[in-house]
This record gives structure tokens, sequence and C-alpha cells, in this order.
């Protein structure tokens, strides 16, 4: 009785742990190695802007035929500024 009490809570915390860490994980993973907006002339009147006005500039140039076509294994790219994040002032 008391022995299988304590594999519930062992259990319970292992749980818990996991899932604080898979969190962390997925909270800190990507702004870490994402890009983030540029700081220059280009996209400084980003920075401040409403994401959703901001991005419907962004694939006049970031386009496949634009001056700065994205990689060929760029992640589905619904909503640049979520994952490239702007640095607000
Ligand atoms: C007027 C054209 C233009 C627009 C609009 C534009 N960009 Fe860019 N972007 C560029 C050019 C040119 C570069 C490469 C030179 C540089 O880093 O500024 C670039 C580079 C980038 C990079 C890569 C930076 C790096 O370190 O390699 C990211 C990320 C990016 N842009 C995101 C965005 C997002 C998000 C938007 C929309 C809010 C946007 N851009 C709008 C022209 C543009
Ligand atoms: C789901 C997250 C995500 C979204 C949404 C997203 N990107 Fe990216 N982008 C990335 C990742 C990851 C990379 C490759 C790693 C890096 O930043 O160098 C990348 C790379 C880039 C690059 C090349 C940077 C370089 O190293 O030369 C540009 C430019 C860019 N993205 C622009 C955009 C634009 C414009 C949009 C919206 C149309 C957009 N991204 C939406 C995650 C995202």
């Amino acid at each position: 009785m008391r022995y299988d009490k304590k594999r519930t809570i062992f259990y319970n915390v292992l749980f818990i742990v996991f899932c604080a860490a898979l969190f962390l994980f997925l909270w800190n993973a990507p702004p870490e190695t994402t890009k983030k907006l540029p700081q220059d002339k280009i996209h400084q009147r980003f920075q401040n802007m409403g994401k959703k006005a901001a991005e419907q500039f962004c694939e006049k140039c970031h386009n496949p035929k634009g001056e700065v076509p994205l990689p060929k294994k760029h992640p589905p790219k619904y909503r640049c500024l979520l994952c490239h994040k702007q640095t607000r002032k």
C-alpha cells in the first residue's frame, strides 16, 4: 500500500518534470536560432509596426523571384514575425 503510493507520486513527479522540460525546450529553442528581423534601413520601419500590417510587405522582396528569396528549406512561412522577431523599442 505505502509502496504503491510512493510509486504513484514518483511517476507523477517524473511526468511533471518531463512536461516542464518539453515546454522549456519548445519555448526556448526556436527564438535562439532563428534570425531576428534585421536592424537595417530596409527593415527598420517594420520594427514597431503591428505584426500583421508589417507582414504584408515582406513578400514584396522575399519571394522566389524577388531580390532575397527564402532558402529552399525554409519552414512554412505563414506569419513571418512570429519567428523572425522584431526588436521593439
Ligand atoms: C524592400 C525589400 C524588403 C522588404 C520589404 C523586406 N525585406 Fe527582409 N531583406 C531584404 C534584403 C535586401 C535582405 C538582405 C540584406 C539585409 O540583411 O538587410 C533581407 C534580409 C532579411 C532577413 C535575413 C537577415 C539575415 O541576417 O540574414 C530576414 C530574416 C528578413 N529579411 C525578414 C524580413 C521580414 C520578416 C520582412 C517583413 C516584415 C522583410 N524582411 C521585408 C529586403 C527586404
Ligand atoms: C515557422 C518559423 C518561420 C516563419 C513563419 C518564417 N521564417 Fe524565415 N526562417 C525561419 C528559419 C528557421 C530560417 C533558417 C534559419 C535562419 O534564420 O537562418 C529562416 C530563414 C529565413 C531567411 C534567410 C536568412 C538567411 O540566413 O539568409 C529569410 C530572408 C527569411 N527566413 C524570411 C522570412 C519571411 C519574409 C517570412 C514570411 C513570409 C518568414 N521568413 C517566415 C523560420 C521562419
